[in-house]
């Protein structure tokens, strides 16, 4: 079974814009990363899986059930945090948490206490006197505080610090630990890189990949930086070697390819130097961004 299982699922909106012929398969115990430039249809994928809006075709399951039939079995069990929270002002951000609890039939203020001590957050303070930070710090409790199997997240560390970002990961990589599974939209490619198993990249309306993050970073080019001792040798024909630059007894360029034939003609000369480092994740995600954005 799958904690996620989305079949050819579609649901536009009256202009045109919105999800088409969507497939997705999230495994249980996964931490499913996805991502697409404004407007692409994060949102609307996370909000029709959820039954917020009706799909025009496809099939949802989540955690095993039918999203159309067993919507309550599903709320029971999932965890969403919207990319807008609705949260009271005029309230405290107990009083907040205490109506989520209530809602849910959850007596024990644990949880919620546990998960506000390690967000650092004072939750006497009435929300509207919360900077936006300190607010997505209360709805991230909120999403959590009834211990769901899934926990759906949409943009969940928008307004975080990196210092509350470190703590956030933390909490989804425990969270996972617990064998639980998380999907969560991101614009941060580096807390995708670093927290997430698998991602999926979706541009207007559409799933153009889907891959195991190592998979991509395997995919990536190298920059290359060689300094030799004497003249450098011509590495120009080597394959998988681009934008050469030679500055006397330094090299630089770009690589991409099986590394053995690059070992063998760096060996043609001394070397005394050598870095290679990796690009950003942003360089492969920018190919799959490119070509249109999501039309907003
Ligand atoms: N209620 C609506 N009525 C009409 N069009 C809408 C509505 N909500 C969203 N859209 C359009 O559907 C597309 C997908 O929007 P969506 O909010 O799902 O994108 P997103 O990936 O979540 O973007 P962002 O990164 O900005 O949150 C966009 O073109 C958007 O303009
Ligand atoms: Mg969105």
């Amino acid at each position: 079974m799958h904690a996620i299982h989305v079949e050819n699922l579609t649901r536009l909106y009256r202009n045109g814009r919105g999800i088409t012929g969507v497939n997705l398969q999230v495994e249980q115990g996964e931490v499913f990363g996805f991502l697409g430039p404004n407007g692409a249809g994060k949102t609307t994928l996370i909000r029709t899986m959820l039954g917020f809006m009706h799909q025009q075709s496809g099939n949802i399951h989540l955690l095993g059930l039918n999203a159309l039939t067993q919507s309550r079995a599903i709320r029971a069990r999932v965890g969403y945090l919207p990319s807008d929270p609705a949260l009271y002002d005029l309230l405290t951000g107990q009083q907040n948490l205490d109506f989520a609890l209530a809602v849910r039939g959850i007596k024990s203020r644990a949880r919620v206490k546990e998960l506000a001590d390690r967000l650092e957050i004072d939750l006497k303070r009435r929300l509207k006197t919360l900077s936006r930070g300190n607010k997505q710090k209360v709805a991230i409790i909120a999403t959590l505080a009834h211990d769901p199997d899934l926990i759906i997240l949409d943009e969940p560390t928008s307004g975080l610090d990196p210092l509350v970002q470190e703590i956030f990961s933390s909490l989804i990589r425990e969270e996972q630990a617990r064998g639980k599974t998380v999907f969560m939209s991101s614009h941060v490619l580096s807390e995708v890189e670093s927290l997430c198993d698998r991602v999926g990249v979706i541009r207007d309306g559409k799933i153009v990949t889907v891959d195991h993050v190592e998979n991509l970073k395997k995919q990536r080019v190298k920059y290359v930086t060689v300094e030799f001792r004497e003249k450098a040798p011509d590495l120009s024909s080597v394959p998988g070697v681009k934008d050469l630059a030679c500055e006397g007894r330094k090299v630089r360029f770009t690589f991409h390819g099986a590394i053995d034939p690059l070992l063998g003609a760096l060996a043609q000369g001394s070397v005394v130097d050598l870095n290679l480092s990796d690009p950003p994740l942003e360089e492969i995600f920018r190919a799959f961004y490119e070509g249109g954005g999501g039309g907003r």
